[in-house]
Formats: C-alpha cells, sequence, structure tokens
C-alpha cells in the first residue's frame, strides 16, 4: 500500500496546458502543497493513488495554464499620450514627434512630477488588469525618471507593487532610454552618468533584476549600448535589449555576444543574424502591440527565427507611446494575426518561453512538480482559445505561490 499523499488543493477533471512535455494532458489532476506544485497526473492515476487533500476542486472540464508572464513592459509612468496618437494618425511619424520632444521624453517630464504615491495609483490600477488575465509574473523596466531620484522613484513603485499584489515583478534598468534633457548634447556623457553614478546606487538599494537599453537611431547608438552592457556584466546583472525595432543596428548581434537573456522587438533584424541567437541561448520576445500601433508592416524574421528554433516571447510592451495595453490576452490573439504564430506557439510565449527571457525557468513558466504553484484557470473548451479570442478574459482563478488569489469560480 503506498503513503498517502498530503495536498492543500486538488484539482479534478481539468484539462492542463503544461509548457511542458507532454504540452497538454487532457482529463488530468493537479495538485497542490504549499507554495509549490505537487503532483500532475492523470484521472486513472489519481484513482490508483491514495491522498488527503484539504480542498477538492473540480473543473469540470476547465483548463489549467502555468500563470502567465508579460515579460517586457514599462507598465510603471505618469499620464498618457493620447494627443501623440491623433498627431501620428494626422501623418505624424513617432520618430518625428521624437525629435520635436515629444514621445518618451513627454512621459519623462509626467512622471518625474508625479509623487510616488500618485506614481502608485496609476500603476496600481493597471497591473490589476494583468492579475485579471491570469498574469503571475511581470516584468517591469524604469526608464521614465532618468536620473536618480526619478529613476528610484519608479523602481520604488514596481517594488511596491511587488509586495502589495500577489504578481511576482522582475526590474529592470532601463536608463538608456532616451536622454534626459539635461544631457541634450552628450549622450556619451549620459552614458557615463549611467554606468557610474545610477547603476550602483540602485543596485546598492536591490532595485534591479537585469539591464535593457533603447539601442536606436532615437536611442542609443551601438558603442553606448556597449558600456551599459559591459556596466552590467561587471555588476553580474543580465542583459535584455530593445533591439531592431525601427531600423538594423546590429543591436541584437551585440546583445548576443553579452549572452542576452533576450532581444526584443526585432522586426527590422536581419535573418542572417538570427543564428547568432541561438548560439547565445537568447530569447527572441515579440511585441505586437506596438507594431500594430505604430503601424509598422515590417515584419519580425519568424521564418528564420523558427528555423532556428529560438525561443519566442511574446508580452505587451506595456508603455503609452507604442503599446497604451493592459492585455496580454490581446498580445496572443495578434502574435498570431499579424506574426503567424500558431496558437500553441503563442501559450508557449507567455509561459515557458517569457520565463526563459527573466532567467526564471527553473521556478516558473510551466507546469511541472517541484515548480512554483502558479496557475491560472480558464474557462474555454480548448486552451488555444485565449489567442483565437479578441478582447476576451475567461480567466476564472489565479493561483500564487499556492494561495487562490482571484477566484470566479462557482
Ligand atoms: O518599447 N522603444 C522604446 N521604448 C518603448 C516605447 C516607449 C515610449 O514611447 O514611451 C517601446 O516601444
Ligand atoms: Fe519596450
Amino acid at each position: 500500500m503506498s503513503e498517502t499523499q498530503q495536498w492543500d488543493i486538488l484539482y479534478k477533471n481539468a484539462n492542463l496546458f503544461t509548457a511542458h512535455s507532454p504540452i497538454i494532458l487532457q482529463n488530468a489532476a493537479l495538485a497542490v502543497q504549499g507554495e509549490k506544485i505537487a503532483w500532475i497526473g492523470s484521472a486513472n492515476q489519481l484513482h490508483n493513488l491514495t491522498y488527503q487533500a484539504d480542498r477538492e476542486i473540480d473543473l469540470f472540464g476547465a483548463w489549467i495554464a502555468p500563470g502567465l508572464i508579460d515579460c517586457h513592459t514599462h507598465l510603471v509612468y505618469a499620464g498618457n499620450r493620447a494627443a501623440e496618437f491623433a498627431q501620428r494618425l494626422a501623418g505624424k511619424s513617432y520618430q518625428e514627434i521624437a525629435a520635436a520632444g515629444g514621445g518618451i521624453a513627454s512621459t519623462v517630464k509626467a512622471t518625474r512630477a508625479a509623487s510616488e504615491e500618485e506614481l502608485f495609483y496609476q500603476s496600481a490600477k493597471r497591473l490589476q488588469c494583468w492579475l485579471d488575465q491570469g498574469v503571475t509574473t511581470v516584468e517591469i523596466k524604469s526608464g521614465y525618471g532618468l536620473d536618480v531620484a526619478n529613476e528610484l522613484k519608479l523602481l520604488k513603485v514596481a517594488q511596491q507593487l511587488a509586495e502589495q499584489f500577489p504578481v511576482t515583478i522582475q526590474k529592470t534598468f532601463l536608463g538608456a532610454h532616451a536622454l534626459p534633457l539635461e544631457f541634450k548634447h552628450s549622450a556619451d556623457d549620459y552614458i557615463e552618468y549611467l554606468c557610474d553614478i545610477v547603476m550602483p546606487k540602485l543596485i546598492a538599494s536591490n532595485l534591479i533584476d537585469a539591464v535593457d537599453v533603447f539601442c536606436e537611431k532615437i536611442g542609443f547608438n551601438l558603442l553606448q549600448t556597449e558600456k551599459i552592457f559591459r556596466a552590467a556584466q561587471q555588476f553580474n546583472l543580465p542583459i535584455k535589449c530593445h533591439a531592431e525595432q525601427l531600423s538594423d543596428q546590429k543591436a541584437a548581434v551585440l546583445a548576443a555576444r553579452y549572452h542576452a537573456l533576450s532581444v526584443d522587438h526585432l522586426e527590422y533584424l536581419d535573418p542572417q543574424d538570427v543564428p547568432l541567437l541561438k548560439k547565445a541561448k537568447t530569447v527572441a520576445v515579440l511585441l505586437p502591440g506596438a507594431f500594430y500601433f505604430l503601424g509598422e508592416t515590417k515584419l519580425p524574421p519568424i521564418a528564420a527565427l523558427n528555423a532556428n528554433t529560438i525561443p519566442l516571447a511574446i508580452a505587451t510592451d506595456a508603455n503609452p507611446g507604442t503599446s497604451p495595453t493592459t492585455s496580454l490576452l490581446l498580445m496572443l490573439n495578434m502574435a498570431c494575426t499579424f506574426f503567424r504564430l500558431t496558437p500553441e506557439q503563442a501559450l508557449l510565449g507567455v509561459t515557458i518561453n517569457a520565463a526563459k527571457a527573466l532567467g526564471l525557468a527553473k521556478t516558473v513558466g510551466s507546469l511541472e512538480v517541484g515548480k512554483h504553484a502558479d496557475l491560472s484557470v480558464w474557462d474555454v473548451d480548448h486552451i488555444e482559445e485565449l489567442a483565437y479570442r479578441i478582447g476576451d478574459n475567461p480567466c476564472i482563478q489565479v493561483v500564487k505561490h499556492g494561495k487562490i488569489v482571484l477566484d470566479k469560480l462557482f
């Protein structure tokens, strides 16, 4: 007679999207003990087991997926850029608006002017939308402060969000997002200031998990990008990069040399550079919201990425300028319609591959025994409906570290 299994929660009559092998497990069960997934198996296997569960939940065929992961957001900012949207509709480009002092600079102004409390309030309202959609891990980039005090304020808000929401927040330093007014005539001095003053201060406050750069004609050049990468490497911080969004700067090639966790956007990535990502084990993060909102027509080199089996992640890029969305679910649909990903690829892009893009794949991103019990439960006939639906939210339960934190099951 086998030992009795003790569980806190047992889900029965469930279908699982594991994001692991086998990717789909139908007519299955999943048990949670403490903060971890304790058992996964078929209904038959469960039948042959002796167990005791404090709570048994019959899902009547609903689907469990890993808690979703949004691996690229700029979620903490103040204000909005609706006026610039109108300008773009009237024919101005994103680059022209940025050159005229709008764009990222206008959000920097609003974010600097906001108190920590205001910034928290505006950001918390947004983050709640992610949690409502089964998202249990969110990356948040800085980059609307651009000086010590304001980058600190923004990252502290991200930290407070982590403390007050049942969501893991990964904090990425994106000081090299835009040139602040005070350094208007010297990008190199600004980069030096970021490496020598800003980064060490933020690291001392334990507020950075990774470092990102916006490498672009309207951002920072390749040499400046490499300076930031080198500083990150010296501080032992992983690297991410806004690469090839508006033009081919060879930022992805550089990032791969530094074994970046991810390169993000990639519309202008040269297919010939893709094998370098493979060698570096770098994840390609696709951001269909920004592609859509900027009216971009150049597609990322999906065929080359697939041919080289590069892990693809999908993220919102939530920000007021190029992707004013709060919906990771909508991004699944857009990744399929615009980039021709399969629904399964899109789902892997917001689970295991998004975990890889954050360096968290050992603990989250798939349903595996021993991983964190971060779960999302869905009222759908098949999990691929998450990518099929437009602007719908069939999430009925969310579990974070073994605790039910959102419950619409009845
Ligand atoms: O990922 N490209 C740079 N950063 C953001 C846009 C930020 C903004 O416009 O405020 C992006 O698209
Ligand atoms: Fe971005």
